[in-house]
């Protein structure tokens, strides 16, 4: 076989090698069924189980209560831009964001196409994005409070969240979702799409508050409505199987194997370190995002010229580092690590980068 590259992809993304390996040993027989899983029926007793292992491990490791469903929506997180106004705007109350990049943008502007009164309480557009705000004011006549945890491409993450007394916060943890444990009692829905932490593309993971479902409107496509989703156990339709399937194995290892969103949070936290660490000492590679509100996820960061960070990415690819562009919009250099990048892998990026320095800088 090939030798695997470390893969700083951006998403989709790495995924955790016990998790590949237990998919290429089970795959010609699922659960002892025969079929692989890309095979079977959706409402199969093995599929099904899968499935509420998923939703189970979920709400475990988020500590979450009953009060929250755990559900898989086919259309990744661009899709729920659009389901969130649909779905949770409340008659004669605006929609609240908070702008922190190329994603939440996304978001406000088809909360916008829906029609709804929207407003922005904050944004860093003015520093290109380079920071997450601080102060802004909160509605409590807002139908809900809508940010991004982790904005991937410009590199930058909330460190706290943002409170807001008694609106609902809706939030986009595409980025980081399980990479830190938080308190899920402030959220009134929480999606991400599959293919950066948990798993491969297809499918975003929606976590919503039961309470906010009687804001459901009835006159809906049935696909659009949450309420299809919940009342049916993700199963109203043909599920992204092979989806659901692998975020169940990386749930499991998440809990197993690491032991937990606490454990798994010191990892990212000792990562970025590293490298962090490794980069304000370098004089040479400079981090894009102001310090306070650095991604532990997404780390983005310039060199001294254009020419050298095509020379970076293209030797660096080389040696078997993969994925460090920097998205196309804004150009540099970004290192994703998500949680299956060890602290292995930091380290054999931050001794690439430093012998690249060595030679060029
Ligand atoms: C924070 C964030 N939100 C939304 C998206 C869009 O996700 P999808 O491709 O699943 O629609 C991405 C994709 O990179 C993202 O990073």
């Amino acid at each position: 076989m090939a030798k695997r590259i470390i893969n700083f992809n951006p998403g989709p993304a790495a995924l955790p090698l016990p998790v590949l390996e237990e998919i290429r040993e089970e795959f010609l027989d699922f659960k002892g069924s025969g079929m692989s899983v890309i095979e079977i029926s959706h409402r199969s007793k093995p599929f099904e189980e899968t499935l509420n292992q998923a939703v189970e491990r979920t709400k475990k490791l988020l500590n979450l209560g009953d009060e929250f469903h755990v559900v898989f929506i086919q259309g990744g997180a661009s899709l729920q831009f659009a389901m969130i106004p649909m779905n949770l705007a409340l008659e004669g109350k605006p929609v609240d964001y908070i702008n922190t990049g190329t994603w939440s943008t996304k978001a406000i502007k088809e909360a916008k196409l829906m029609g709804k009164e929207v407003r922005v309480i904050a944004s860093s557009e003015d520093k290109n994005f380079s920071y997450i705000p601080k102060s802004f004011q909160v509605d409590e006549k807002a139908s809900y409070l809508h940010f991004t945890s982790n904005n991937t491409i410009k590199g930058t993450q909330w460190a706290e969240f943002p409170k807001a007394g008694s609106v609902p916060l809706v939030c986009d943890m595409s980025s980081d979702i399980l990479s830190r444990p938080f308190d899920a009692k402030p959220f009134g829905l929480i999606y991400a799409g599959a293919q950066k932490n948990i798993g491969p593309a297809g499918s975003a993971m929606v976590i919503i508050r039961k309470d906010l479902l009687d804001r459901v409107p009835d006159s809906m496509p049935s696909m659009l409505k949450y309420t299809t989703f919940t009342g049916q156990n993700s199963l109203y339709n043909t599920p992204a199987c092979f989806v659901i399937y692998t975020v169940s194995l990386v749930l499991k290892w998440l809990d197993e194997t690491i032991g937990g969103l606490e454990k798994m949070a010191e990892i990212n936290q000792k990562k970025a370190d590293i490298l962090y660490g490794f980069m304000d000492g370098s004089g040479f590679y400079r981090g894009t995002a102001e310090k306070e509100s650095r991604s532990l996820m997404n780390v983005t960061f310039r060199l001294p010229s254009e020419e050298l960070e095509a020379k970076f990415v293209a030797e660096a690819s080389k040696a078997g580092l993969g994925g460090l562009k920097g998205h196309r919009s804004v150009g540099g250099c970004r290192a994703s690590m998500y949680n299956a990048i060890g602290l292995d892998e930091i380290k054999e990026l931050v001794d690439f980068m430093a012998d690249f320095q060595k030679k060029e800088g």
